[in-house]
């Protein structure tokens, strides 16, 4: 096996294990996993209001949820109301921004306008914003190690 110069960086792939992902083939068959009750509901991640659309004429089992990055400085307006129409469940991901990731920003953590409304309410910063997505009508995956901060996020 030998890997492609240039193409990765790590040897372990060569080329031909590469397949085009065939999204129609895997979703059939996460269906019959549903339908052999394998899997109590199937979703997706990612999915624009383009890819849904695709998606949806040959899907038999709508997804029951669709993950996507959504905050307050990232709002997904239109996909959610989307998604509201068509019964998929939106979760946010990185709901405060994943600040301090390779791939977050501080748009959310040090936003000065969430700053006054938190204080103005006596809350912090990430409760307002978990707040909001919750006023959204949608679901939110926040992640923390820390014990204090978990429990600050269920109480908003
Ligand atoms: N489907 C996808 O493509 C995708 C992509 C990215 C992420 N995700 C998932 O989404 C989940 C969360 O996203 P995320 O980790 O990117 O971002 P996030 O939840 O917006 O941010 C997590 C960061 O915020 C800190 N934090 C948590 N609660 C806080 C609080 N109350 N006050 C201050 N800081 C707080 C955490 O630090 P401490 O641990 O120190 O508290 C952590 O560094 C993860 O489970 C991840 O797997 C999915």
């Amino acid at each position: 096996m030998s890997a492609k110069p240039g193409l990765f960086k790590a040897s372990y792939h060569d080329e031909n294990d590469l397949l085009p992902f065939d999204l129609k083939r895997v979703w059939t068959l996460l269906e019959q996993c549903h339908k052999l009750d394998l899997a109590i509901s199937i979703g997706v991640s990612n999915f624009s209001i383009n890819k849904l659309e695709n998606f949806l004429s040959f899907a038999t089992i709508p997804p029951a949820v669709n993950q996507v990055e959504m905050n307050a400085s990232w709002q997904q307006k239109n996909l959610t109301e989307y998604c509201k129409a068509k019964s998929i469940i939106v979760t946010a991901y990185s709901p405060l921004g994943a600040k301090g990731t390779s791939w977050g920003n501080n748009d959310v953590m040090d936003s000065e306008l969430l700053k006054e409304v938190a204080q103005a309410h006596g809350k912090t910063v990430a409760q307002v914003s978990l707040r909001w997505l919750y006023e959204q009508g949608v679901t939110f995956a926040v992640k923390s190690y820390n014990k204090e901060r978990m429990k600050q996020n269920l109480e908003i």
